[in-house]
């Protein structure tokens, strides 16, 4: 049986301040990178895929020159977001890099082609291979062109779903700032809660619940990230999502070696 392949997202939430342009989090990024090298070194038949958020990089970037509000495709902006998106890449990369993870970067922007908003194709081939070779492919939430809009915005959930049918991770991972999804914001509700567990039938009742995220968020927040994941858990029989602390010392250790942090939620179909 070959060796299971797990996606894991690290959110923007976790690598960035939401409340501040082009903010990097090196406390906690280093504390992940520490976190996902103790687990490959502890099971060595690992395989990868790593993808991160935009947080206050490509968010704010995209806020700022109106990229998704203007009445026309703003061409300047869309330049300007995914280079802010790409600085934050580089950084990531070369966290990883440093604390021995071999990341090797594949620009969405450059292999995605979407129409009106919809990943049609994304190019998965390189991706295979750099899992062949005992490398970790790095994606990220991007720009992308776009045959009806001119161009769109792709998250890193949208980016899995694209990547997942054809190379069928066992599982995948959201770390976040906070374990798991809440009925309210922990930072700003004292009375929240984690929602252990969101299927196809619940997702309307926690929908309400699940507003935007604390800062710029220009891709629909927690909601349409959870929506987003349990279309893809619907067609991927018995895929499992889990949404999980990255900061809580060995959750992300942990999850990759397979056992469920207390706290943290988790997505499936059914
Ligand atoms: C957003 O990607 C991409 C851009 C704004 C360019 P994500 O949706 O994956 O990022 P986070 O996790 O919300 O920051």
């Amino acid at each position: 049986m070959p060796a299971e392949l797990v996606f894991l997202k690290l959110g923007g939430s976790l690598l960035t301040d939401k409340q501040q342009e082009n903010s990097v989090r090196y406390d906690h990024l280093s504390h992940v990178v520490g976190e996902i090298r103790r687990a490959l070194d502890q099971d060595t038949s690992l395989r990868l895929l790593i993808g991160h958020g935009s947080g206050s990089f490509g968010h704010f970037a995209a806020a700022r020159t109106g990229l998704l509000s203007a009445p026309a495709p703003n061409w300047p902006a869309y330049a300007e977001v995914g280079a802010a998106a790409a600085r934050l890449n580089r950084i990531v990369a070369d966290a990883l890099l440093a604390g021995g993870v071999p990341a090797v970067t594949l620009q969405p922007s450059a292999a995605a082609h979407c129409d009106d908003g919809q990943i049609i194709s994304l190019a998965t081939e390189p991706v295979a291979t750099l899992l062949r070779h005992g490398l970790v492919p790095l994606v990220y939430g991007d720009v992308a062109l776009d045959l009806t809009r001119g161009y769109t915005i792709i998250s890193t959930e949208t980016i899995f779903a694209a990547l997942a049918s054809r190379l069928q991770p066992g599982r995948i991972l959201l770390a976040g700032e906070v374990s798991g999804v809440y009925t309210a914001d922990p930072q700003r509700d004292p009375t929240a809660q984690p929602i252990p567990l969101i299927t196809q039938e619940t997702f309307s009742q926690v929908e309400q619940m699940l507003g935007g995220s604390a800062g710029v968020d220009v891709t629909g927040g927690m909601a349409t990230k959870v929506r987003h994941m349990l279309d893809l858990a619907a067609i991927s029989g018995g895929l499992e999502v889990w949404v999980i602390s990255g900061t809580a010392p060995g959750n992300i250790y942990q999850a990759l070696l397979g056992q469920r942090p207390p706290g943290s939620t988790l997505l499936k179909a059914k």
